[in-house]
């Protein structure tokens, strides 16, 4: 199964994912594109001898020209899948429509609750009790579409957000490799009524 993989910074996830390669897995990365040169997850993938590309948003009048210069180097590499890990560009209906049931997001919060940013202070100030990180399938709709798979963790009594943030971000580590995992094997998909594993409807 053909990947590439998107981001923007620190590039953990990727991280993650490369650490979950094995012989039996069948989850290729062909690449790494960012739109930061400055992206810590570059390094990373260069170590894991995984090709690399910036894509500077600031070189592109419009976020169309933009998506097309994307999408251009990402089709190189034919992939049978997309995974957006940390990258932090909105991307256009053009684009999610041309990737539409191979592409993949982490979002730090349990969706639908706390689409957008600052999700793990939003929790705390909303008093929840629990609080996690959901894997969807992208739709026009920011960080609105179908739910994958989900984290849900409890928030602990006194619970400091970095606290929070970094057992949030301990948990994408394990259940991103999972759903990239299950949609390499053809156990995950996207329906017309929502993301199916196994045939059943989650
Ligand atoms: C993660 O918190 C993810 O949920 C969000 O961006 C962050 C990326 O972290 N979409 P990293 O670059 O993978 O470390």
């Amino acid at each position: 199964c053909n990947v590439v993989v998107l981001i923007s910074g620190s590039g953990s996830n990727l991280q993650a994912l490369i650490d979950s390669l094995d012989e039996e897995n069948p989850v290729r990365i062909r690449a790494v594109v960012s739109n930061r040169a400055e992206a810590l997850g570059l390094q990373r993938a260069q170590a894991a001898g995984i090709e690399t590309h910036v894509v500077q948003h600031r070189d592109f009048a419009d976020r169309e020209s933009f998506d097309a210069a994307l999408m251009e180097i990402i089709d190189v590499h034919q992939p049978q899948l997309v995974v957006l890990a940390g990258f932090m560009r909105i991307l256009t209906p053009g684009f999610v429509r041309h990737y539409q049931g191979r592409l993949l997001n982490i979002h730090p919060s349990l969706l639908p609750k706390y689409k957008g940013l600052d999700t793990h202070r939003r929790a705390l100030e909303a008093g929840d009790h629990e609080h996690g990180c959901s894997v969807h399938f992208v739709t026009e709709e920011l960080d609105g579409g179908p739910v994958a798979v989900q984290a849900v963790l409890r928030i602990g009594a006194d619970e400091e957000i970095g606290a929070l943030t970094e057992r949030v971000h301990a948990a994408e580590h394990i259940i991103y490799p999972l759903a990239v995992r299950w949609f390499a094997d053809g156990r995950l998909r996207l329906a017309e009524q929502g993301a199916m594993l196994d045939g059943d409807l989650l």
